[in-house]
């Protein structure tokens, strides 16, 4: 494969160095642009085109990123079988007119005798951390090294992995690297699923139950912005539902501080219902704001 290659059709460059990277990237500070930066593992759908749109409308160069990287999955994920169809990406990512695609090969970010880690302590634990071990931990090697290989102005991460992004913004702020970090909210199907590449892996039975949980949280907000009272009554209640759902297991189902992430009594600040659960074989994670109406 070439180090390199343009797509004449659309006009998006692919570049797989860090140098090459840097020189494009140099050349439009060089000229006054202000630069997105938009990582992803590819498999691209419409949750991830609207971070694209969103460093679109904020930014004059919009980079993207796509790289599976091995050090999120533990051994037992799904790193092989996870999608790869970067043609299919470029394609969709021009048509948005994204400027530059970096798509490094796994020995590029990580070559011979790499032995770095960042790791964010506390935002990272519980929820996911608990359930996905040292995943945090690669996630957030691999995003402080694209953000140092590109030195964006804005990088855009999605809500949909809401503990992701408060690692990051995190992350962003502990290293001192100069870059603005953008949530961008949730893309969802009509019936409130949120997007996912694994959304792909659900039966049609299960894609039938898979709503079942954005409506659960929606209901559980809006109960708790009613009164919150008893959360851990209303959370109970909340994994009931999804029991009856037919969710096979949940991993967990809770109300944390939006910005920390530390469990909550009240909610006298931001606060984020935050669930993960399993149908069959598939693992769902999503999230919503909970937040009292101020006081009139
Ligand atoms: P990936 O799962 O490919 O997601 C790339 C970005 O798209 C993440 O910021 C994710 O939160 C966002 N995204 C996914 N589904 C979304 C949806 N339905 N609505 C809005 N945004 C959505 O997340 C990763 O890759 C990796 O961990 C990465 C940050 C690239 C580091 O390897």
């Amino acid at each position: 494969m070439p180090e390199h290659s343009a797509n004449p059709a659309r006009g998006l460059e692919t570049v797989r160095t860090i140098a090459d990277l840097r020189q494009r990237i140099a050349a439009w500070r060089a000229a006054g642009e202000t630069i997105g930066l938009v990582p992803t593992m590819g498999a691209l759908h419409a949750g991830h085109l609207a971070l694209v749109e969103a460093a679109r409308a904020r930014c004059g160069r919009v980079a993207a990123t796509i790289f599976v990287n091995p050090a999120q999955f533990a051994p037992e994920e799904d790193f092989t079988s996870y999608p790869r169809d970067e043609r299919e990406d470029a394609a969709k990512l021009a048509a948005l007119g994204t400027n530059l695609l970096f798509a490094p090969p796994v020995e590029e970010v990580y070559p011979q005798g790499f032995a770095t880690t960042v790791r964010v302590a506390g935002i990272s634990d519980g929820l996911c951390g608990d359930h996905r071990p040292g995943h945090f931990e690669g996630v957030a090697t691999v995003v402080a090294k694209l953000l140092n290989q590109s030195l964006p102005d804005r990088a855009f991460f999605g809500e949909k992995d809401y503990q992701q992004l408060q690692v990051i913004r995190r992350l962003a702020a502990d290293l001192d690297i100069p870059v603005e970090i953008v949530g961008v909210p949730t893309v969802r199907e009509a019936d409130g699923l949120a997007l996912s590449s694994r959304n792909a892996y659900l039966s049609a039975a299960e894609r039938r139950i898979a709503p079942a949980l954005h409506q659960a949280l929606a209901r559980l907000a809006a109960t708790l912005e009613a009164g919150p009272d008893d959360i851990a009554g209303i959370l109970a209640d909340g994994r009931t539902a999804l029991d009856r759902a037919g969710f096979t297991s949940i991993e967990y189902l809770e109300l944390r501080d939006a910005e920390t992430l530390a469990p909550v009594a009240g909610l006298d600040r931001p606060a984020r219902l935050l669930a993960a659960a399993w149908l069959g074989p598939t693992r769902l994670i999503d999230n919503l704001p909970v937040t009292l109406p101020a006081p009139s």
